[in-house]
Order: structure tokens, then sequence, then C-alpha cells
């Protein structure tokens, strides 16, 4: 395994390899890397000939009161986690490598930025697509791997990759989970013994939503199903706030009001839910 610092260098590399019919397998991350991470790798593993694993914590897709300084970072235990997944190379540039002082491009991906995380984190997805069309021109990946848990990000890069033509295939694997149901995330490790108990009934909330929306014939509004979903997670005493329970259209994110004549859909629920000063958000995808 080789650990990369600079973009010319991963680029050169991937050009070569792309010249030799590699296929290239790229999973980007902010690093310390969980199991999440690692089904995303292990995805990337089994279809590529070189996996490239990124490591870099984006100061652009953080707002000036985020936690960007107090992220966990711990680059010997990911090169460690990488080596033993079997991961080829590591991307792992510094700040003024990806936005050197004259850098002035940034990528705006309209309409379904601006709702739910958008919404409360303003700039995010603008600093998440920018760093991520960087990072798949200078890996130049087949296809890259993210994880559902983050479900709007996906839509967003989705949306970015078919608008921009960019020659890369974007898979989404499914939300890892911890026994009780709590979505694996490297902030997790912020949570005292009693949140991470409280938690997990965000998936809790999600699970009812489905349970209720898969019943045949179901009918009570959404309304209904968003304040049973708050009853829930509110009778956890560590919450101290849900900032949004959502029901979208999985694609288009249009949001959904009603389950009446809805059918043949994928209807995404999402929430975000904070416990003091650590914000949670999880997601679960229902047919109907
Ligand atoms: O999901 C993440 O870890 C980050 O948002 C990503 C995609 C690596 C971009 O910084």
């Amino acid at each position: 395994m080789k650990i990369l610092h600079t973009a010319i260098s991963a680029q050169k590399i991937s050009l070569g390899l792309r010249k030799k019919n590699k296929i290239i397998g790229f999973v980007p991350t902010m690093g310390y890397l969980h199991e999440g991470h690692l089904s995303l790798i292990k995805t990337a593993r089994k279809k590529a000939d070189t996996v490239f694993v990124s490591i870099f914590v984006n100061p652009l897709q953080f707002g000036p009161q985020e936690d960007l300084a107090k992220y966990p970072r711990d680059f010997k235990r990911d090169e460690k986690f990488c080596r033993e997944a079997g991961v080829n190379f590591i991307f792992y540039p510094n700040v003024k490598e990806m936005y050197p002082e004259n850098y002035s491009t940034y990528v705006n991906v309209e309409n379904i930025t601006e709702k739910l995380e958008g919404e409360i984190r303003p700039d995010h997805f603008r600093g998440v697509a920018t760093v991520v069309l960087k990072l798949l021109n200078i890996v130049q990946p087949h296809f890259a791997v993210f994880g559902q848990k983050d479900a709007q990000q996906a839509c967003v890069i989705k949306k970015m990759v078919e608008d921009l033509n960019v020659n890369t295939k974007i898979i989404v694997c499914p939300t890892v989970r911890e026994k009780g149901g709590l979505a694996m995330s490297s902030r997790n490790t912020y949570l005292s013994l009693e949140q991470r108990k409280d938690a997990a009934y965000l998936f809790k909330a999600l699970e009812y939503a489905k349970r209720k929306i898969q019943t045949e014939n179901y009918n009570r509004d959404i309304d209904f199903l968003k304040s049973q979903m708050t009853k829930l997670i509110k009778s956890r005493s560590t919450v101290t706030k849900i900032d949004y329970i959502s029901f979208n259209d999985n694609r288009t994110l249009a949001e959904i009001d009603s389950l009446k004549n809805i059918e043949n859909k994928e209807i995404l629920v999402s929430l975000a839910v904070r416990f003091s000063n650590l914000r949670l958000i999880d997601n679960i995808i229902i047919k109907r």
C-alpha cells in the first residue's frame, strides 16, 4: 500500500493504471475509519483491480460553528485499517494541496441542496460537491463508493456526476449499524454511554415509519407519522432537539406530505437529532 500526498502523483498513477486497463475503485473519506467505511472498501475491493481511499477532512464542508478543529483524526490507525482491508493507495493531501492560496472554483448543485441538511448547514453541499469533483478528477476512478447514511449527499453527488458528465459510476452501499441500530459514524465517538443508548431510538423511529407505511392500505397522513416518531425520540432524556423528520422522494428529494397515490416509489425518511453539541443524522428507504 502506498500513501500519496499530491494530486499530481495520484493522477499519474491512475492514468498509468487506466492505460493498463485496470479497473480503479475509489472510496472518499474524512478518515477515522469504522465498520461503515470497511463495507464501502470491501465493495470496492470486490469490483476493482486497484482500490484508492482518500483521507481528507474537507474544511469547505464545515460551517463556522461546526466541529472542523475537533473532528476526530488518527492517520496511523486509518493506515493500518486500510492496509488490512486490501487498499492499494491512500490519497492523503493537506489543505494547501487541495485549496492553494488562489483557489476560487466551487460546485453548486441547485434545488436539492437547499432543503434538509442544506437548510441547517447552508454551504455544506457546496463544500462536498467541490471536494468530491476534485477527488474524482485526481483519482480518475471507474467507480466511487458512498454510504447511504448520508442520503442527501449521495443524491447530490449522483446529480453532480450526471449534470457534469463525470465519467465515474456512483455506487451507494447500505448503512452499517451497531447492534442496537445506531448508524455507524466517526462522530459516534463523542457519545456518552447514555446518549449512545438513546441514539438507537433514531433507528427505532425510522423502523416504525417503515412498518406503518408498508402495512397494506395504511393511509394516515405523514404528519401523524411524524408526530409519533417525534414522541418516540423525545421520550429519551438526552435528546435536546429534533432538527427535522422528513419524507421525500428518494430520487428528486421532493417532499412527500401524503401517502395517497404514492405507489412504486422509494420514500426516503430522514431525520437529524441533536444530543447537546452533537448532531446525528439517519434515514431509511421505504418502497411503497
Ligand atoms: O462522507 C464523507 O466522509 C465526506 O462528505 C466526503 C464524501 C469524503 C467528502 O468530504
